[in-house]
């Protein structure tokens, strides 16, 4: 019988070679917990949002005269359009719980240290928030329409050439049908080079190997992940499923705008303008700036902050396991987070202003010295230390 283990078949075969150090063989540390599931997870949103939403681009009109008849039409009329669409609104939100979870974790395990990982999920997430506004546009009711005229709108700060670049991605004067067009065509197409991004930033993890959560080198303590990983991936497949079920069966609406069910009206302008849950935090950023440039570098730099991680690292541990000081910075920042995407969805007056300004102070402050607060106690403890050989420090 064919052994597909076998070295002389693997040998033969680069795609099953390939296959088995992705998922059968590969070296896991033994101690990977439930947030290593994280990665996995999204590997599974990723390909549940390629799959619904081609086939509802096979029954969606991108003209703005039917984009939001053509999405009524897919929750009457088309057999389980329904819950398709509510499937694909639903993965949208649990794919940002996932890849928050995910970048949290690898902020306190330190595991930005491994740096082409790091780059490349952070032009993940990129590319996720970037296709996420873009289909939010597509169902073309008000705060579709009003949304994507607030976000375009925010090149203008930039000097001299925002104008005209506004006007370019409008492909108009406005907000308009090529808009609607070509945001159809990008959002199609993102979730593809994401998925090619996916592929690089699998092959840079297992270059080196995953983390842990000790941060400790994991030397001789691994195991293959098959069967160990496989099944403790299929557990999180399974969990992640129920919620998008039930979500989408019992609450579909759960997260997202009445305004919506509106059809895009550019005569009149909705009262409260605000994205949808996941982007509340940065857009709390932006209006904490009393001003719409700095408040647009903000907003950016909120994000691709996340860039200069590995570069900000002075601990000589990896993680914050062994740092109880770093890690009740760490839940302050976690609150910051929680705090601005309270405020995001709160008025422009006082109090929310202020206290948007000072989130917004220690978001900033505490994502910048995070990886480097554990410096004093490095002194204390670490420094001298004979048992931290050369393979647990980062340094
Ligand atoms: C579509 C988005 C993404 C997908 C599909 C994805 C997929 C994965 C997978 C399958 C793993 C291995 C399992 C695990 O460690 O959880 C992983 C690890 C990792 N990812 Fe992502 N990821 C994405 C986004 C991101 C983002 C946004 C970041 C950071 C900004 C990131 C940073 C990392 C790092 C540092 C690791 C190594 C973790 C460790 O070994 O401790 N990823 N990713």
């Amino acid at each position: 019988m064919l052994n597909l283990k076998s070295e002389p078949f693997r040998k033969s075969n680069p795609m099953m070679n390939l296959m088995n150090n992705l998922i059968y063989d590969l070296p896991a540390p033994v101690n990977l917990s439930i947030l290593w599931n994280s990665g996995s997870l999204l590997g599974l949103c990723l390909m549940i949002q390629i799959l619904t939403g081609i086939f509802l681009a096979i029954h969606y009109s991108p003209n703005t005269e039917y984009a939001f008849y053509s999405v009524v039409h897919i929750m009457r009329d088309v057999n389980f359009g329904w819950i398709l669409r509510n499937t694909h609104m639903t993965g949208a939100s649990l794919f940002f719980m996932c890849v928050y979870t995910h970048i949290g974790r690898g902020i306190y395990y330190g595991s930005y240290l491994r740096s082409m990982v790091w780059t490349s999920g952070t032009s993940l997430l990129l590319s996720l928030m970037a296709t996420a506004f873009l289909g939010y546009v597509l169902p073309w009711g008000q705060m579709s329409y009003w949304g994507a005229t607030v976000i375009t709108n925010l090149l203008s700060a930039i000097p001299k050439l925002g104008d005209s670049l506004v006007s370019w991605v409008w492909g108009g004067f406005t907000v308009s049908n090529s808009t609607l067009n070509r945001f159809f065509v990008f959002h199609f197409i993102l979730p593809f080079m994401m998925l090619a991004l996916t592929a690089m930033h699998l092959a840079f993890l297992h270059d080196n190997g995953s983390n842990n959560p000790l941060g400790l080198s994991s030397g001789m303590n691994i195991i293959p992940f098959h069967p160990f990983f496989m099944l403790k991936d299929m557990v999180g497949f399974v969990v992640l499923l129920a919620c998008t079920t039930f979500v989408s069966l019992l609450c579909p609406l759960l997260v997202s705008d009445p305004q919506n069910f509106i059809k895009a009206n550019p005569m009149s302008t909705p009262t409260h303008i605000q994205p949808e849950w996941y982007f509340l935090f940065a857009y709390a950023i932006l209006r904490a700036i009393p001003n719409k440039l700095g408040g647009v570098l903000a907003m950016t730099l909120a994000i691709t902050v996340l860039y200069m991680m590995p570069t900000l690292h002075r601990n000589i541990m990896t993680g914050m396991s062994f740092y109880p000081a770093s890690q009740i910075m760490f839940w302050i920042f976690l609150n910051s987070f929680f705090i601005l995407t309270w405020l995001g969805s709160a008025p422009t007056e006082t109090p929310f202003t202020e206290i948007s300004q000072l989130a917004t102070l220690i978001y900033f402050f505490l994502i910048i010295s995070i990886p480097a607060l554990g410096k004093p106690w490095d002194t204390v403890i670490f420094q001298n230390d004979p048992h931290i050989n050369a393979t647990n420090k980062t340094e």
